[in-house]
């Protein structure tokens, strides 16, 4: 449906990216001493630094009307209110709706999760031998695997009730890997997917029920539990209605932690720390719900990557979060991001006009500087970066968390004042002139490369929720703004389709249809040692 406000709107921007300049980000800090304090935002526990892109006060006032044209609002309070905003899978998408509030099939989800985590941490459900629980292994993969795993490696300590581990690659060294530390009389298993169809997913859990009645008889399939949409699947893999834990497909595998796929977080942190995790992703919502535009994080934080992706051409986007317990932080985003807003078709079906989702990579700091962030200061594209910081560690070493956020505000510092030619050569003088003029180049730094800074108080389960919820929120505004759906992923349906036909060639039942996968195959069944 034509959108002339949107077109206008659209058209202002691209103006203003035209205009010489646009991509400065220096000249906007030397002309208003506040900027910093200006463009920094709060909501509950999460400050938001936008002070280090070249978002200047017109940038900012077109990009507010773009997301008025394309009544992102209008997105948000539907997407909140369970209207159906994923038309192409005819769904809701109820995300926020897990993390509490009123819904009566949530609360009793809730309730039975709770129930079951007291059972277990009190020893009332032992294993098969009456050993009490120690470890769970969550099967799952994509959003079935991801948050969990990346909440895990950031909240687990040696204090919490359970060891969690994660499983979800097919590749069987994973779970080699993983069955070396694991003793079967003593280790809970939770199957994670939503459709219970994943091939993964039901091949690992396969082989882990194998390895569980192998060392305990059949008695091992009662340490099995299931977290699903699809109850029938579930039964139908041996594992009773008490020991299955569901949730609606409104919830989308992405956004999922926050459902019956984050037990293993419940189990292995306690269910006060998942309580706090839901309530800290609640806050955001209300904050997301109720905050004007101009002071919206998840809004903010969505306009400052369009102003990137589509007024300066930048296509990709890192995340550093400085706190090597957010290690799978980025992994987490990466579907997050990726999955939703990956798209080049609109929601009328033509296609988009414009460039949507970008590349979102990302590693811890400092290792990050070791590694890809030459890249980002000195290659011919500049990428934006979130840079996560954390105020206080959990941990006595307050010398090495100085370093720490040093390294991490000097990233931000440095993309952003970068190294001009003249002061290399200053910095080089009294070497030979012609040293000089043949390595000095190399040693500039362009300078004007964004950053967005994101710093929170301490990492706990409450602050956590928050963050993640920021970015689930910064997704649909997004999504909004892009007009895509940033709900469903019919990208990842033809690799799976077409995975059944490779295998069939690879076991020999059938020829492979495409001469390059045949040649592959045929490589492959060489080096197996077959005839
Ligand atoms: O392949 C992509 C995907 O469909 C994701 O969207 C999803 O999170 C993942 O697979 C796992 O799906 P399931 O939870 O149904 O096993």
């Amino acid at each position: 449906m034509p959108n002339d406000d949107a077109d206008a709107a659209w058209s202002a921007l691209m103006a203003l990216a035209r205009r010489p300049g646009a991509r400065a980000i220096r000249p906007l800090f030397a002309a208003d001493p506040e900027r910093a304090a200006r463009c920094t935002h709060g909501a509950g526990d999460v400050l938001l630094d936008l002070s280090r892109s070249a978002v200047s006060e017109d940038v900012l006032a077109a990009l507010l009307r773009l997301a008025r044209a394309t009544d992102v609002a209008g997105f948000r309070d539907r997407m909140l209110g369970g209207a159906v905003v994923n038309p192409t899978e005819g769904r809701a998408a109820l995300h926020a709706a897990q993390r509490g509030g009123g819904d009566a099939a949530v609360q009793a989800t809730l309730a039975r999760m709770q129930d079951f985590c007291g059972a277990v941490h009190g020893g009332a459900l032992r294993g098969a031998t009456g050993a009490r629980f120690t470890d769970v292994v969550n099967i799952g993969i994509g959003g079935s695997d991801l948050g969990p795993a990346m909440v895990a490696r950031a909240l687990w300590t040696p204090a919490a009730p359970m060891r969690a581990h994660y499983l979800a690659n097919v590749d069987a060294h994973a779970w080699e890997e993983l069955r070396a530390r694991l003793d079967p009389a003593r280790t809970l298993v939770l199957v994670a997917s939503k459709t219970f169809t994943t091939q993964e997913t039901m091949t690992n859990a396969a082989l882990v029920r194998a390895w569980l009645v192998a060392a305990l008889g059949e008695a091992g399939t009662t340490h099995l539990a299931a977290l699903s949409t699809n109850l029938t699947a579930a039964a139908g893999f041996g594992i009773p209605a008490e020991r299955v834990f569901g949730f609606a497909d409104t919830v989308g595998g992405r956004f999922s932690l926050w459902s019956a796929i984050g037990l293993s977080l419940a189990l292995a942190l306690g269910w006060s720390a998942f309580a706090a995790l839901l309530a800290g992703a609640r806050a955001m919502d209300e904050h997301f719900a109720a905050a004007p535009p101009a002071a919206s994080l998840p809004l903010l934080l969505a306009l400052t990557e369009l102003w990137h992706v589509n007024g300066l051409g930048y296509p990709a986007r890192a995340v550093l979060p400085y706190d090597e317990r957010l290690a799978r932080f980025p992994a987490h985003l990466q579907q997050l991001e990726m999955e939703s807003l990956g798209k080049a078709v609109a929601l009328d079906g033509g296609m988009v006009a414009r460039a949507t989702g970008p590349v979102v990579f990302g590693e811890p700091g400092t290792n990050a500087q070791h590694s890809f962030m030459q890249l980002i200061h000195q290659g011919p594209v500049p990428v934006p970066v979130d840079v996560i910081l954390v105020a206080n560690p959990d941990h006595a070493h307050a010398d090495s968390h100085r370093k720490l956020l040093a390294n991490g505000l000097a990233q931000a510092e440095a993309l952003l004042v970068g190294k001009s030619l003249a002061e290399v050569r200053a910095e080089m003088a009294g070497a030979d002139a012609a040293r000089i003029a043949a390595i000095a180049p190399h040693r500039v730094f362009t300078g004007d490369r964004p950053s967005n800074v994101i710093l929170i108080p301490r990492l706990t389960a409450g602050t956590l929720g928050q963050l993640v919820a920021l970015y689930e929120h910064k997704v649909a505004c997004l999504g909004a703004l892009w007009g895509i759906n940033p709900f469903d992923q019919w990208g990842v349906e033809l690799g799976k389709v077409l995975a059944g036909g490779t295998l069939a060639a690879l076991e020999g039942r059938a020829a492979a249809k495409q001469a390059a996968t045949a040649a592959s195959v045929a490589a492959i069944l060489r080096l197996q040692g077959a005839p």
